[in-house]
């Protein structure tokens, strides 16, 4: 019996989940059906409490994902692209959105879709063989699942005008100077890099992680006044968790610790 080999491939790392976009013959391009496994792959990541960091990478040594399938979209209408770009745009922006830290760990092209997916991502880690475009307008189209909009909240106008509206696909080392990739590492210490950040995400408590990360994701939002109020809401909310009291506690007592170990005893005298 033949059976078709999963479009995401999961596997736990101790507090980290892995999503594999496993295509690799087609150098993982999108299908809806790889988008809504990759979807299903983020929400039980996001229900299963032994899950701390969930990163996404390609199979295959060459691509993270090089985008929308261009075979299907070139058959497409305009209203089956429209619902096609909303299933995108959707799905991105839960995983822009969602509650616990992500990293897109791009192990070769992160064109188009693939791109956007990276950088909806709370973390790029790119080995030195990756490189980034948005090849859309070399095929008289756009981005679509949110480019436009990520790629000015990661690295700003100029930057992002530069992918959007050259097509031009940049080098990892290249795209050092704009910002949005945090690390870098040959292809074989990849992962090790994504697994030792997931370690200190992981190390930090769950609820501090999501609050701070639901105030900076409004930043380029709101307006400076409502920011402040929205972030102000969030620390008091965090403020009275145990896990902030535990956190501050802590640190006093381990100080407290010290102190008492530099006070030197009188010496005795007989
Ligand atoms: N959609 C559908 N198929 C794609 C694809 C995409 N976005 N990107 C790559 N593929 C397929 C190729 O058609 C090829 O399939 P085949 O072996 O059946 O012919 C396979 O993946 C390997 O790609 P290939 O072009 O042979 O590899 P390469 O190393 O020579 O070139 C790229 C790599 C990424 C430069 C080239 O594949 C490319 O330009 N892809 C399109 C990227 C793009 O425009 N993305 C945005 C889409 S909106």
């Amino acid at each position: 019996m033949q059976t078709s080999s999963p479009p995401v491939l999961v596997t736990q790392h101790g507090p980290l989940r892995l999503l594999t976009l496993n295509r690799a013959d087609k150098l993982n391009a999108f299908t809806p059906e790889m988008l809504a496994s990759l979807d299903k792959g983020i929400e039980d990541a996001l229900a299963d409490d032994s899950t701390r960091v969930i990163a996404i990478t390609g199979s295959g040594p060459k691509a993270f994902a090089a985008g929308n399938d261009i075979e299907r979209l070139v058959s497409m209408d305009g209203v089956a692209a429209y619902r096609d770009m909303v299933a995108g745009q959707r799905a991105l922006l839960r995983l822009h959105e969602c509650a616990k830290p992500t990293i897109a760990m791009v192990n070769g092209y992160a064109l188009g879709g693939g791109f956007e997916l990276a950088l909806a991502c709370d973390f790029i880690l790119a080995s030195t063989n990756a490189s980034f475009a948005f090849p859309e307008i070399t095929l008289n189209t756009m981005p679509g699942w949110g480019g436009t909009q990520l790629a000015v909240a990661k690295m700003g106008l100029a930057c992002a005008k530069r992918f959007v509206l050259s097509g031009r696909r940049f080098s990892a080392q290249e795209c050092e100077p704009f910002g949005f990739i945090h690390e870098f590492a040959a292809p074989e210490a990849l992962f090790d890099a994504v697994q030792s950040l997931a370690k200190t995400l992981a190390s930090y408590d769950p609820f501090a992680v999501e609050m701070a990360k639901r105030a900076l994701n409004r930043a380029n939002e709101l307006p400076l006044s409502a920011g402040l109020d929205f972030e102000a809401a969030h620390y008091t909310v965090n403020f009275a968790s145990e896990g902030a009291r535990a956190g501050l506690r802590q640190f006093i007592e381990r100080r407290g610790a010290r102190h008492a170990a530099q006070i030197q005893p009188a010496p005795v005298t007989p």
